[in-house]
């Protein structure tokens, strides 16, 4: 087989190969013999494994590539620099290693392609470590279960939806819901709360000016410091873009292996699987379902494995994911959705219909989950919240219903004017994440019926003159309240000091 199709090819690269295979064997070298799209095919290289780094000795220098199509008689290679230099008959090597980037402390604060190159206009990166771009996850051994929170700073996830140190939750939706908002509040709120934990947000063939925009965000927050961005533009090659999540996990994984805790945002997991799809379609793997290759399932579960929360032995760090998915017209059955779907530990979906009535963050209380953070949630905001997610949804029941009759009974009544109130008090500005003591305050003025007086409108101007006036008068009992330990239940020391001041804050506001 292998001679019948080096038989087919010219007189040149049959001597190249000839002179190559005398000289040194086509075991660890080979000869490319096609070029063109970014991928180059090599013949001979039989030692490749998948993901290895191959040099080109090109006529303008050596340029890196990284064999993905292990066939028998050729290797599809992805170039990894500029394909134009690379021409059929150039020498190929394997260089002996798997792909891998720069990791480490260097890299914070710093805007970089996936490689590791900056892209922020700074000095080059010189860390002294380097992680493997692809790496097994560690096995159940290894890790523990999850029960320290990662805190988004949203009320409405924190209360309901809970999130762990190294869960996997998906942030899933149409496009314009504010997915990226989610995220971007959670990295703020790492460094407002000064959690030590390190944000990664790596971008998947974004415009650059939104990444420009979020970095300068990020910078104007304070938080960009302990983060790192990875990005690629749509302009960028499908290969980048596939590299971009695996890059940002390596990078990741230093700081959960030294015992630290890393955030990863992968925006979005959507476009990467397209650019999955262009590059194999390139590769010529046979398209399936969608067109996407049969192995699309094992591209986001490799990447996604790789968030844990490690064991005491292993240092106890965690990796924790946020995968964004960007779904049309809300379907979230079709092919890529469902398989991430399947992926996560739970997932937030944003509602259009919400987000356009103006309730945003526009989280639906009925389709999202967290199936893994209830141990990882603050006994603080445990301890308000238990019904929070039951009556929202059965508000929302209610008022559907509520549309067609207007004898309603007092009780029914009540939950849906509670349920406003509730949906109110949810509704979150971007960029405003707030701590766990203003979180627990303001949900427990509601569920425990101290607003009930006051108007649906008038919930967020309640709410505030209530944060203010708790702030002002108990600074001391809100800084122990925001450790986060202490329940807050119906005769402790904090919700009597909570329950008069919302009393007060309401009288403001009462018609
Ligand atoms: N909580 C919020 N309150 C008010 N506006 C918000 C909120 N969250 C997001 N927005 C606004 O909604 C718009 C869309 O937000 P965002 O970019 O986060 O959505 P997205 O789903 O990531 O969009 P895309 O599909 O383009 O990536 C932005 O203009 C943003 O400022
Ligand atoms: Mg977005």
């Amino acid at each position: 087989m292998a001679e019948l199709q080096v038989a087919e090819l010219s007189k040149d690269l049959q001597a190249a190969i000839a002179g190559l295979e005398k000289k040194e064997g086509l075991t660890d070298a080979g000869v490319v013999i096609r070029v063109g799209d970014g991928v180059a095919w090599v013949h001979g290289l039989k030692q490749a494994g998948y993901s290895e780094v191959l040099e080109i000795d090109t006529k303008a220098g050596v340029v890196e590539a990284f064999a993905l199509n292990l066939m028998e008689d050729e290797i599809g290679a992805v170039i990894l620099g500029d394909d134009s230099k690379v021409a059929a008959g150039d020498t190929v090597r394997l260089k002996g290693t798997i792909l891998e980037v720069p990791v480490g402390e260097e890299l914070l604060g710093r805007v970089v392609d996936p490689l590791g190159r900056p892209l922020d206009g700074g000095p080059a990166i010189k860390a002294k470590n380097r992680g493997p771009i692809e790496r097994e996850a560690i096995g159940v051994m290894g890790r523990k279960h999850v029960h320290e929170p990662m805190m988004t700073g949203i009320v409405a996830i924190d209360a309901m939806f809970p999130i762990g140190r190294g869960q996997r939750e998906l942030i899933i939706g149409d496009r314009q819901t504010g997915k990226t908002a989610i995220a971007v509040d959670t990295m703020i709120n790492q460094a407002r709360e000064k959690t030590g934990v390190i944000n990664i947000y790596v971008a998947v063939g974004q415009k650059l000016s939104k990444i420009a925009g979020l970095v300068e965000r990020l910078k104007q927050e304070g938080v960009m410091e302990q983060t790192i961005v990875v990005a690629t533009g749509p302009s960028d090659p499908a290969s980048l873009l596939y590299l971009a999540p695996y890059a940002g996990t390596a990078m990741g994984e230093y700081f959960r292996d030294k015992g630290g805790h890393a955030l990863m945002i992968y925006d979005d997991l959507t476009k990467h699987a397209v650019a999955y799809r262009q590059m194999s379609l390139l590769l010529r793997r046979p398209p399936g379902r969608e067109a996407f290759p049969g192995d699309v399932f094992y591209l986001h579960s490799r990447l996604l494995e790789r968030s844990a929360k490690l064991s005491d032995e292993l240092g106890a760090g965690s990796l924790t994911a946020l995968p964004i998915i960007e779904t049309q017209a809300g379907d979230i059955s079709a092919y890529i959705p469902t398989n991430v779907i399947s992926i996560t530990d739970g997932q937030i979906f944003m509602e259009t219909d919400l987000f356009y009535q103006g309730i945003r963050p526009a989280i639906s209380a009925g389709l999202s989950v967290s199936r893994v953070g209830g141990d990882a949630q603050t006994k603080a905001v445990k301890s308000v919240s238990g019904h929070l997610k039951l009556g929202l949804s059965q508000f929302r029941e209610l008022a559907s219903f509520a549309q067609f009759g207007s004898d309603l009974d007092a009780d029914t009544k009540a939950q849906i004017e509670r349920g406003q109130r509730l949906t109110e008090l949810l509704k979150q500005p971007q960029y405003q994440p707030m701590s766990i003591w203003e979180q627990v305050a303001s949900v427990f003025a509601v569920s425990e019926g101290l607003f009930d007086g006051v108007p649906a409108d008038k919930i967020k101007d309640a709410q505030a003159a209530l944060l203010t006036k708790l702030w002002t008068d108990h600074k001391a009992e809100m800084r122990e309240l925001n450790k986060g330990a202490e329940k807050v239940e119906k005769d402790s020391a904090s919700a009597k000091i909570i329950a008069k001041a919302a009393k007060a804050a309401a009288k403001g506001f009462e018609s």
